[in-house]
């Protein structure tokens, strides 16, 4: 057998075992990744990839940059676990981060391990107010736990699990007035994304979220913000909002951790907080993933890739924004969403594949891109050839 064959069967036979392991929860993935450097990655035959996805808003540095495999591979040497009986000074100084980041030093931090977690702690938070209701956006996403997808405004992914919580209201998203008369004296939280990400990033209007803001003081109702796929510096600024806001609550996941899992949920204002034994996680707050945390954090900031994410993603909506059957992109800095003329986004994602290029369809006739945050001009110009180049392939299709 040649070294090539040998390396096609590899491809071949994780194909096999990845319906054993994914095919009841995931669609059963075609490609295997073994490895990446930067904005690439690479499969088990050994084809390259341009990475327009980075593991869902996650890999904000790319894949193995080399600062966070020190900070990882420093801490596993100094100690990979304790527990939440003992303090660690990665997640001390992570807390603190946060803290500056939202711009208030009285704020307290939940750590946990993943985005439904984060939003799963702000509901239970929001039992501690004495309310029960709560308000949240059709078409959004908030996570898979039963908490979190009984505030995940999508009749798909909620039905079967029913019944979920009692007492959630769901507006429209982006509708103000409707959010607005939602939201009573009784409401315990109104849950929102900054952008809704998963439902094909959807930017709100502007005022939208000040107006929601300003609408939760006047009832005295939790003001949380779902920035798991916003946030991390993905949209120009850190929690991915332009505007000033004060919320009560702020959830961050994805690429906090640069990979690795973490999420916290960042809690002020008027928000009552977990007395100890209310809540509570094993690895929340993991010294390991709280050590790549902040060298993710240190990096947007020395590195000013809250500035490339912003330059880049105009480049972007410039450069796609032109080719023929690209009726828009929307969205800020990094999360973008391609809106098609025609429905053949999954085609069109396909064909990008076969091209060497990741991306993802939210829906028929939209494409989300979300690369790591340290993409360059190269890039853009080698997904821009390839976008165009499937776009005209697939131009006669359907
Ligand atoms: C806005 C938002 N909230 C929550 C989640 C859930 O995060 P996780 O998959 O880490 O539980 C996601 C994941 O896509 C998300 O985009």
């Amino acid at each position: 057998m040649t070294k090539v064959e040998s390396k096609a069967n590899k491809g071949a036979d994780f194909a096999k075992e990845h319906a054993l392991v994914m095919e009841s929860s995931y669609a059963t993935p075609s490609i295997t990744i073994v490895r990446g450097k930067g904005c690439y990655l690479e499969d088990a035959d050994g084809k390259r990839y341009l990475d327009f996805l980075s593991g869902i808003a996650t890999n904000a540095l790319g894949a193995a940059h080399p600062d966070l495999i020190d900070a990882v591979t420093t801490q596993m040497r100094k100690v990979s676990h304790l527990s939440n009986f003992y303090g660690n000074p990665e997640s001390l100084k992570l807390a603190r981060e946060l803290q500056r980041m939202i711009g208030d030093d009285e704020a307290r931090i939940f750590f946990s391990n993943s985005g439904a977690e984060a939003n799963e702690a702000a509901i239970k938070i929001s039992r501690l107010t004495g309310r029960t209701r709560l308000v949240a956006t059709l078409g959004s996403f908030h996570g898979r736990t039963i908490g979190a997808l009984s505030l995940t405004g999508q009749e798909k992914k909620q039905k079967p699990f029913r019944p979920l919580l009692k007492d959630v209201k769901f507006v429209p998203y982006g509708d103000l007035e409707a959010i607005t008369r939602a939201i009573t004296k009784r409401t315990a939280m109104v849950l929102v994304e900054p952008i809704q990400g998963e439902n094909g990033v959807i930017v709100p209007p502007p005022g939208y979220l000040k107006g929601i803001e300003e609408r939760c003081a006047e009832t005295g109702t939790l003001f949380a913000l779902d920035a798991i796929q916003t946030g991390i510096g993905r949209c120009g600024s850190w929690f991915g909002w332009e505007e000033k806001l004060a919320p009560d609550l702020v959830m961050v996941a994805k690429g906090i951790g640069g990979g690795l899992p973490l999420a916290a949920t960042i809690i002020r204002g008027r928000s009552p907080h977990f007395a100890p034994g209310e809540h509570g996680s094993t690895f929340g707050g993991n010294p390991v993933a709280a050590a790549a945390a902040n060298q993710v954090l240190k990096t947007i900031r020395e590195k000013k890739l809250m500035e490339r994410a912003l330059m880049m993603g105009s480049l972007i909506k410039s450069s796609i924004g032109k080719i023929d059957g690209v009726v828009e992109v929307r969205g800020r800095g990094l999360l973008l969403g391609i809106v098609l003329e025609r429905p053949i986004a999954k085609e069109v994602v396909a064909d990008l594949s076969k091209l060497g290029v990741l991306a993802n369809s939210t829906s028929e006739q939209v494409i989300r891109i979300a690369p790591p945050l340290i993409l360059g001009k190269r890039e853009v110009d080698s997904f821009t050839r390839a976008f165009s180049k499937s776009m005209n392939a697939l131009r006669d299709s359907k």
